[in-house]
């Protein structure tokens, strides 16, 4: 089975991008953490980062077909600032049914109060944040138990 981990815009920039709040840890190093963790499972990881909205919403699409064929053990979805603004990404995940986790590197809820507010959360089988880059490693190791 496959797990999808989706990234949104501006996490490419991880590394450099306020580091005081995500970390010094690179999306490849993200890429290389989310590895570890579906080997230790067994599965196979997808792992994917786009600016563009539509582009997420394309990628839930495909999950969902794997979905659909039985191949799909989850989706982690760090939808970054569309979070907060995509119905289009939540209509993606109800459509599909994909079981999935909405995941933040920070603890939003102790950020701007425009942070608060996700349109995702409703979809999502689970939501975390605030436990850093590692939190990718541990929704992946929660998804091998579903
Ligand atoms: C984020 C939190 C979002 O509010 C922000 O827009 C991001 C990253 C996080 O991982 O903490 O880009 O999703």
């Amino acid at each position: 089975q496959t797990v999808y981990v989706l990234n949104g815009p501006n996490l490419n920039l991880l590394g450099t991008r306020e580091p005081g709040i995500y970390g010094a840890q690179t999306l490849d190093d993200v890429r290389q953490l989310c590895e570890v963790a579906c080997t230790r499972h067994g599965l196979t990881l997808a792992f994917h980062q786009s600016n563009h909205e539509g582009q997420l919403v394309d990628w839930i699409h495909e999950a969902g077909r794997l979905h659909a064929s039985g191949g799909l053990a989850g989706v982690v979805l760090n939808a970054a600032a569309y979070t907060h603004t995509s119905v289009a990404l939540l209509d993606a995940i109800k459509g599909t049914g994909v079981p999935l986790v909405e995941l933040h590197i920070s603890n939003v809820h102790a950020r701007e109060p425009f942070r608060h507010h996700s349109y995702i959360a409703t979809a999502a089988r689970a939501v975390m944040c605030g436990f850093g880059v590692a939190g990718y490693g541990l929704a992946i190791d929660a998804i091998a138990q579903w």
